[in-house]
């Protein structure tokens, strides 16, 4: 389980995270689960596209203010559609935020099931660095998001310090066996009905139901006093998120195009990727990046071989896109890299051009294609 949050530095807090509360560093982090109301679905097409493209205009305006991190959560849960997962410096962010989306055409239908409200705060069981970083969430891109609501018995508290560091320690060292799950730990207390909003990030959920099963035989988990409800939630941008609320009438997702053998999915315009830049669209559940380069259009895996940063983030030069983070180069032709740290082709994908539109495919196997790539 890794933790790879990154704090600011020149901290003047003391180290039970006060001095950050006072001084406005530590972040609100809130998890807005919506549902959608079933008679939503029998609206024309038109009005509820009109209502998604709203609600995604509604979210973007606050592009300045909050990170927001959409999720499906259609098929995982009975009681829950929707995740807004929010970070920010202000409650009336996220209050605005909640407004504006209650404006939109899509409002009138939605409810919110389940809502947390959290900080940040420094971990008084970590060393003084890692406690820093926490202050700051940085979200992983993973493909899978976990969250549950917590609160430990009040016999925990009563323990010394001692006695409860003995047993984290234990609980950390659980955590350091699956480092492909990314612990994100908030705090509630006082602010909301659980004492803590703990998230995982990983591309890998066996890795976190070993974890969580492994946890469970840890001395600290006699201490739990609650943990559920606990959501399976899958990352997807805002749009495409709204797209699982599924319809009569709306045109056919990718990832059930696949199941039921359509190969090309139309993913942008052509004009949202000019020549030299590069974009992240979902294809399939995954992140793509789109990368023109000279007259050539080319479809690869977003996530960089090496540790995951968004290569849409990158350069393109040379028929080579050079990832944002540490540099690895990768072939746009093949995927394969040309320069490390990385050493692990990207997963490159079918592209062409069409009615104004950039159609993606899975390489493999794809009859006749004609791809551009
Ligand atoms: S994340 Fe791309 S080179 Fe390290």
């Amino acid at each position: 389980m890794s933790d790879r949050t990154a704090g600011r530095g020149n901290s003047k807090s003391s180290s039970d995270g006060r001095g950050d509360e006072a001084s406005g560093r530590r972040q609100i982090v809130k998890f807005s689960f919506y549902r959608v109301d079933p008679a939503w679905r029998r609206l024309p097409v038109a009005e509820r596209d009109a209502g998604k493209d709203a609600l995604v205009a509604a979210v973007d305006a606050f592009s300045g203010r909050l990170q927001v991190r959409s999720y499906s959560v259609v098929g995982m849960r009975g009681d829950a559609d929707i995740l807004l997962w929010q970070i920010g410096e202000r409650l009336e962010d996220i209050q605005a935020l909640a407004t504006e989306v209650m404006r939109t055409p899509l409002g009138p239908y939605l409810s919110m099931p389940h809502s947390y409200l959290a900080m940040t705060r420094k971990s008084q069981y970590v060393s003084p660095a890692e406690a820093e970083a926490r202050l700051h969430l940085h979200p992983a891109e993973s493909k899978y998001f976990f969250v549950y609501p917590f609160v430990k018995t009040r016999e925990w508290y009563q323990l010394s310090l001692e006695e409860r560091q003995e047993m984290m320690n234990v609980h950390i060292a659980v955590g350091r066996k699956y480092p492909s799950v990314k612990l994100n730990t908030t705090y509630s207390f006082g602010l909301d009905d659980q004492e803590f909003v703990v998230s995982f990030e990983t591309d890998e959920p066996a890795d976190f139901l070993d974890l969580v099963m492994e946890l469970r035989g840890a001395k600290s988990s006699l201490y739990t006093l609650r943990d559920t409800p606990a959501f399976t939630c899958i990352s997807l941008g805002l749009r495409e998120t709204l797209d699982t609320l599924g319809a009569p009438g709306d045109p056919v997702s990718a990832a059930a195009a696949q199941a039921t053998g359509e190969q090309w999915q139309r993913v942008a315009d052509d004009a949202d990727v000019p020549e030299g830049a590069a974009k992240m669209v979902y294809f399939a559940g995954e992140q793509v990046a789109l990368v023109r380069a000279g007259e050539q259009l080319y479809a690869v895996a977003n996530r960089c071989s090496h540790a995951n940063a968004s290569l849409a983030d990158g350069t393109v030069a040379d028929g080579a896109l050079t990832c944002p983070s540490h540099g690895s180069t990768f072939e746009l032709a093949t995927g394969e890299p040309s320069c490390g740290p990385a050493n692990r082709p990207l997963t490159t994908y079918a592209v062409r051009t069409e009615d104004g539109g950039i159609w993606l495919a899975q390489r493999e196997p794809v009859p006749g294609s004609t791809s551009g790539a």
